[in-house]
């Protein structure tokens, strides 16, 4: 009762802090101090969201990659394409409860959304802008951003920066929250009949035999399904292994001329695939990335960080063959300990699939017919 009551409060003040309870088989959503989530907030981050002429061209916004009827990815795109269609080396990932993320990009560069949000606009292979000068002019400028700014904000056009941009996009991150997927109904919500048998049997695989979830978590309240840590688990650095001095040479050449780590790791295919160890130098974070959460994974094919497994049942192949696409090729000296071949036969593999499948928030599934 209570609870029922605070909620119908909240949700007219803030979505803030501890306040809104999130959906089923998900944790309440924390928004920063300085950026609490409101309502209005998040609608302005929406326009903004969608505004191509935030671009170079005028042709690409943050939908563009994100697009919010596509699960917020791109699919079937394997990497992305930004303004005036250059190509970047990385698939865009789904923002679809971003909020939960403890770092972001897929190597964990960025620390917050809000430091996020203002770097597609002027790197290379996405928007592609020089500086933020045009987007504050249109902000400025325009009455329908000047009115929504200021109820936000309360400040004037003359008083906008960049960071009010972003934390009006991080805003609208945080608000799209998909839980509440059959697999919640029957782990969280006591309803057993939710899974079908192949998928309680690919679930027992996930948090047993398949090791799954030592990576990609399943909590006793609620379930992320990522540890938000980084682990090499076989994909690209596997063929590029003996060319890693060069490539790190060549990072430490980008770096050192002054080029944003975005740019360095989005323009070249190669570098892109040392992943974590663009940012934090350590050899054991060679070909790492961050796990990312399954939740919803069966609207956003391709798979992993260069959208290199096209279906989730390559996706287990891989992991199958112990973190290589076909098996008994090599893997790297940095592949994660914790990749092993598992042996599973094809009803096991369909059964993982299928529990993969249960993981699509219900909401999604009612909007898509
Ligand atoms: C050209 C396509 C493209 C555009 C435009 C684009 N993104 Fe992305 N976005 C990507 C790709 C690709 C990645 C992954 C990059 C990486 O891992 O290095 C990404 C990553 C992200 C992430 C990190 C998610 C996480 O936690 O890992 C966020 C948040 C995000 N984008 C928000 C935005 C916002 C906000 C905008 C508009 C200001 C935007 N993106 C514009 C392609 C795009
Ligand atoms: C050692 C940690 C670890 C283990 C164990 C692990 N994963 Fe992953 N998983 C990751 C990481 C890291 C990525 C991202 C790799 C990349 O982008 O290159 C990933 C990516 C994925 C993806 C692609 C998601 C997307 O949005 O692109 C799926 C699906 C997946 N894993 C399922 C599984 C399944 C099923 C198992 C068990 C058979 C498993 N994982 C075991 C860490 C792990």
């Amino acid at each position: 009762m209570t609870s029922h009551f605070t909620r119908i409060l909240s949700i007219g003040l803030l979505y803030t802090s501890s306040a809104l309870a999130a959906e089923l088989g998900l944790p309440p959503v924390v928004s920063p101090d300085h950026n609490p989530t409101t309502d209005a907030k998040a609608a302005l981050g929406a326009r903004l969201f969608s505004d191509s002429r935030f671009s170079a061209q005028g042709d690409v916004s943050c939908a563009s990659c994100h697009t919010p009827d596509n699960a917020f990815s791109d699919g079937p795109l394997q990497t992305s394409e930004g303004s005036a269609a250059v190509i970047s080396s990385r698939n865009a990932p789904s923002l679809l409860n971003v909020a939960y993320n403890t770092s972001h990009e897929r190597d964990g560069r960025t620390a917050s959304l809000e430091a996020q949000a203002a770097t597609p606009f002027i790197s290379h292979s996405q928007m592609g802008l020089q500086d933020y000068t045009s987007i504050l002019n249109i902000v400025r400028n325009e009455k329908a951003y000047r009115d929504a700014f200021y109820a936000v904000f309360s400040k004037t056009p003359a008083a906008l920066t960049i960071d009010d941009i972003s934390m009006a996009l991080a805003a609208y991150e945080r608000s799209q929250i998909a839980g509440d997927s059959a697999f919640d109904r029957w782990r969280f919500g006591g309803q057993s009949a939710a899974l079908t048998e192949s998928q309680q049997r690919g679930f027992e695989i996930f948090m047993n035999e398949g090791n799954c979830a030592s990576c990609h978590s399943v909590g006793k309240d609620s379930a992320l399904f990522t540890d938000q840590q980084f682990h090499n688990v076989g994909i690209g650095i596997n063929a590029l292994q003996r060319k890693v001095p060069q490539l790190s040479k060549a990072l430490a050449t980008a770096k050192a001329d002054g080029e944003g780590l975005a740019d360095v790791v989005l323009n070249d295919d190669s570098l892109s695939h040392l992943g974590r160890y663009a940012v934090d130098g350590k050899d054991s974070s060679i070909g790492a990335f961050r796990t990312p959460t399954l939740r919803n994974v069966s609207l956003s094919a391709p798979y992993m960080h260069d959208g290199s497994i096209d279906t989730l049942r390559g996706v287990v192949i891989h992991y199958n063959n112990g973190g290589v696409n076909i098996a008994g090729n090599r893997t790297s000296p940095w592949l994660s300990k914790q990749i092993k071949p598992l042996n599973l036969n094809d009803q096991q593999i369909d059964d993982l699939v299928a529990f993969m499948e249960s993981l699509t928030s219900t909401r999604l599934i009612t909007a898509q017919q």
